[in-house]
């Protein structure tokens, strides 16, 4: 089975189970909302790559890590997107879930969605615990104080801003907990996995600066200028928009000199590399000249 489907499908599980009846209808209409139809389900995809490459012994809990995190993730969107964080109107092309069902109505969705994350992981156990419980731990971390999101849209809220660990907070946490999540779902060390996440991170944060800066808000499905807006710093208004572009890519070949040794090493270079051209904008791509109408 390919990894969207089962990354889909685990979530659409998680999401059924938190509708059984009774339940509030229009919570249980916000959580369906949440989640599809999906982003680009970049942080599932790398944690189901990097179990593949360590052999995937376990590929219930695998699914398991890789619906918690898109939860989690799906999770951050609703409450960053509230009129108290961003006040943005549009997620993923449509109303913001506050804008479709009220703002009490979000919070609890970005509440439930998190919970639902960790009962997910929970439910693991019954496959194996000890994988289970480590992987409890990793998004514990990467979620909340001082390493994980919280943190990051915490610094939002300081004086003074610390660029780096903003950002590996904000962007970067749920990439390390992507590829050391993948690793502990199939029975590896996950210490070894959290270069090649923060790097990843790291790349996101600067492709996400130049989206930021390049599209429109009908391309990318939310608010466009918003680094500008909220006067948040931004790697294009930094090194301009080829310097941007050299910066991802540098992190890049850097993340895949540090992919550790592992069966499925090469395969698992060939993902980093397909997600690298998916992260380029268009006009930079390698193969710009396939691409219909640019
Ligand atoms: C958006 O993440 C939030 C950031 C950390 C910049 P994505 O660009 O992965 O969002 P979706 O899931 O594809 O919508
Ligand atoms: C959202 O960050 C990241 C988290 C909620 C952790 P941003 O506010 O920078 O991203 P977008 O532009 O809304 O997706
Ligand atoms: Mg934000
Ligand atoms: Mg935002």
């Amino acid at each position: 089975m390919d990894f969207a489907k089962r990354i889909d499908d685990a979530i659409s599980q998680a999401i059924r189970s938190g509708q059984a009846e009774p339940s509030p209808g229009k919570l249980a209409s916000a959580l369906h909302y949440t989640v599809t139809p999906g982003g680009a389900r970049i942080r599932p995809t790398i944690l189901m790559s990097v179990a593949a490459a360590c052999g995937d012994d376990q590929p219930e809990v695998a699914n398991a890590a890789a619906a918690a995190l898109e939860l989690i993730h799906c999770a951050s969107l609703v409450h960053d997107d509230l009129p108290c964080f961003d006040d943005a109107d549009t997620r993923r092309g449509k109303p913001a879930v506050h804008r479709a069902f009220g703002e009490p109505l979000a919070v609890l969705t970005g509440d439930s969605l998190i919970i639902m994350a960790f009962e997910v992981l929970a439910r693991a156990a019954q496959h194996d615990p000890l994988r289970a419980v480590e992987l409890i731990k990793v998004l514990a971390n990467r979620t909340g104080m001082p390493n994980g999101i919280c943190a990051g849209q915490g610094w939002e809220s300081e004086d003074e801003i610390d660029l780096s660990a903003y950002h590996r907070a904000k962007t970067g946490a749920l990439f390390i907990a992507a590829t050391q999540m993948g690793a502990i779902a199939a029975g590896q060390d996950a210490e070894q996995w959290e270069e090649l996440g923060a790097r990843i991170g790291e790349a996101f944060q600067v492709a996400d600066d130049l989206r930021d800066a390049l599209y429109d808000e009908e391309t990318l499905g939310k608010p466009v200028g918003q680094d500008d807006l909220h006067g948040r710093p931004n790697a294009v208004i930094e090194l301009g928009l080829d310097g941007a572009i050299q910066r991802m890519r540098d992190i890049l070949g850097g993340a895949i000199s540090s992919i550790p040794k592992c069966p499925g090493e090469a395969l698992l270079a060939k993902m980093v590399t397909a997600q690298a051209e998916v992260l380029t904008p268009i006009k930079w791509r390698a193969d710009r000249a396939a691409v219909p109408g640019e």
